[in-house]
């Protein structure tokens, strides 16, 4: 099949994400004409939170302009537009419903295929979107909702090999910068204030380092990190800067380490795959060089996508459509916006 060019959106958090990609069915590594991403934190940061009602009415108000300026920035109109995709679930119900309203109103504008995508699929897929990767590869996804190991074996074959048991990792960097008062999102944040940081002075535990397999679990150590905050704040009346890097640093550190040696135990199953991360945990350095060490050391072939397309975006919902089309039929206007949805 042809080249096709897909509009991709994406509404399932707090970001409004529209993008142009041109792809060939059913073939990695497609052509990014467009990806808009506007952020909503500065409507949530009072909140600390993500406010699900504010982010539905900000998504419904923006999806029309973001729309707009992906088509100009990629000197495109609708007119070009072969097929429209849209993340169909899981997420916050009303910014997913306001993404699946919009393109069916696109779609029927126009007579275009309409394709409902899984938000994580275009997480999961996003390694062959930038490289000529073939399935099956290993896959950490690690995001602010989501935590887990899977093998994908084909555009719509996941195996869940493993996963959070309780918070997703990105949850708990923004779980600590919210008891540190570092501001959100957090795993930025974090990073930074860890850069100074000593990771040696606050032994934080490494969960479930004892049980087989590779389940994840990060409560229990955002918890060791709010009793290291309230001892100092007894003892010597508040935080000073060095404690709150040093605290940084020890956590980042224990989940980089955890994350690690789950990978490891993962990748015994999959010698010399190819073994990519996602997801805006993705981004954090220590992070990255933790991961990519025990990928050499398995003799995988280590993949972590450019930072804009490891955060949510269009573009990886464009490009898992794409990767449907060689083989199935687009969803149609009986296309529903699913809360829950798993691979
Ligand atoms: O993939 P993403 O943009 O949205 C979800 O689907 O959740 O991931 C956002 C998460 C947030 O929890 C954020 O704190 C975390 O990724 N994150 C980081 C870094 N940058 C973003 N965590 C650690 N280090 C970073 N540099
Ligand atoms: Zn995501």
């Amino acid at each position: 099949q042809g080249e096709r060019i897909i509009l991709g959106i994406e509404s399932s958090c707090d970001d409004t994400a529209v993008a142009l990609v041109r792809a060939r069915p059913g073939e990695p590594v497609a052509e990014i004409l467009a990806s808009e991403v506007t952020s909503q934190d500065a409507l949530h940061r009072i909140y600390g939170g993500v406010v699900p009602e504010i982010a539905a009415r900000a998504h419904a108000e923006r999806l029309d302009a973001v729309t707009s300026i992906a088509l100009e920035r990629a000197g495109l109109t609708l007119g070009d537009v072969d097929a429209i995709a849209v993340t169909a679930g899981p997420g916050l119900i009303g910014g997913v419903l306001a993404g699946v309203m919009f393109a069916k109103g696109l779609a029927a504008a126009r007579g275009l295929p309409l394709w409902g995508v899984n938000h994580l699929a275009g997480h999961a897929l996003t390694p062959r979107l930038t490289d000529p990767v073939a399935f099956p590869y290993l896959l950490l996804l690690v995001s602010g909702g989501h935590c887990q190991f899977l093998a994908v074996e084909g555009p719509e074959t996941f195996r869940r090999l493993g996963g959070t048991i309780d918070d997703a990792a990105g949850e708990a960097f923004d779980k600590v910068a919210k008891l540190l008062a570092l501001g959100q999102p957090g795993g930025p944040a974090v990073e930074a204030a860890a850069s100074s940081g000593d990771p040696s002075r606050f032994a934080f535990p490494r969960p479930l380092l004892d049980r087989e397999g590779c389940d994840l679990s990060f409560s229990g150590l955002k918890t060791a990190v709010r009793r290291a905050r309230d001892k100092l704040i007894e003892a010597q009346g508040g935080l000073s800067r060095a404690d709150i890097s040093d605290i940084c640093a020890g956590f980042q550190t224990a989940v980089a380490a955890t994350l690690a040696e789950k990978s490891r135990r993962a990748l015994a199953a999959f010698p010399k795959a190819t073994f990519a991360v996602a997801g805006g945990v993705a981004a954090n350095h220590t992070i990255r060089d933790a991961l990519a060490a025990v990928a050499t050391e398995a003799g995988a072939t280590f993949l972590a996508p450019p930072l804009r397309l490891c955060t949510d975006n269009g573009a990886m919902i464009a490009f898992a459509a794409a990767e449907r089309m060689a083989r199935g039929e687009p969803d149609g206007f009986g296309l529903e916006a699913r809360p829950r949805w798993p691979l």
